[in-house]
């Protein structure tokens, strides 16, 4: 039985937690679905572990569109997930066509980096039948206004707005949430706050699903954040093994631990 949105949707209401991992290209969506990962994220993150780039900034809609068609080849039955590109959320008209294409290519949802102000954007897409995952607290595609890659909620003001964010996305209709680098008791205010699933990466076990960047889990970054768990090192060099150790983590609620947290 493929994942849908129904799926994690469940998962929530039951209190289970649900995995995804960003790939690529066919051969590591085939792996990571038959891992029995429930997700796969064709990130922007492709900008630094595919192109060799410092960010995301970069990356193109061809480029996702290239690499979702690719994942969605490969793929046995995880629920589909790509990011819109840089810029590609700056105006409605955008919005469509980049999540048009992402769609087409393969997608099961949308991921757009942003806030509160995507509402009626969200509102939109679910209209024309796209479910859309909005992507809250440290968004990388801002990198440069953000002055680097730093947790955010960590004032009482910054917390307040993404509190708000969070229910106000629920209500527009957004089909999902996920937390990046927001601290662990917000993390979790959030999550018991919404009746959507919540995705989190540097976040907190309460949400309740969890993702990392497959390269970053695989042990091959050279300078991982505080918030990688490294699952190759158990998994004695295989691929297949590690990503099954992962899932069996976040399911089991052993990952992320204290120290993957802020
Ligand atoms: O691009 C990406 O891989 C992401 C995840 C880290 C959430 O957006
Ligand atoms: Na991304």
């Amino acid at each position: 039985m493929p994942v849908t949105i129904r799926t994690l949707n469940k998962r929530k209401q039951d209190g289970e937690k649900f995995s995804m991992l960003t790939a690529y290209d066919a051969t590591f969506a085939r792996l990571v679905s038959e891992a029995g990962v429930d997700a796969v994220l064709i990130g922007d993150s492709l900008g630094n572990v595919i192109q060799g780039r410092d960010s995301t900034v970069p990356v193109t809609l061809d480029d996702m569109v290239y690499h979702t068609r690719c994942v969605a080849r490969g793929n046995q039955g995880s629920l589909v997930l790509a990011d819109v590109p840089f810029l590609g959320a700056a105006t409605l008209e955008r919005i469509l066509e980049a999540s048009g294409a992402l769609m087409q290519a393969g997608a099961n949802m949308v991921k757009l980096e942003g806030g509160a102000w995507l509402a009626e954007a969200v509102t939109v897409l679910k209209r024309n039948g796209v479910p859309a995952c909005v992507h809250l607290g440290l968004t990388p595609q801002a990198v440069n206004a953000f002055g680097g890659y730093r947790v955010q909620g960590k004032d009482e003001q910054g917390a307040r707005e993404l509190l708000e964010a969070a229910v106000a996305l629920e209500k527009a209709g957004a089909a999902m949430l996920l937390l990046e680098c927001v601290p662990r008791a917000l993390s979790a205010e959030i999550t018991a706050a919404v009746n959507i699933p919540v995705t989190g990466i540097g976040a907190a076990p309460e949400c309740d699903g969890q993702v990392l960047v497959m390269h970053d889990m695989l042990g091959l970054n050279a300078s991982p954040a505080r918030f990688v768990k490294d699952f190759m090192a158990e998994a004695g060099g295989d691929v297949a093994a590690a990503f099954r150790a992962y899932d069996r983590a976040v399911k089991d609620g052993q990952f992320p631990a204290e120290q993957h947290c802020f």
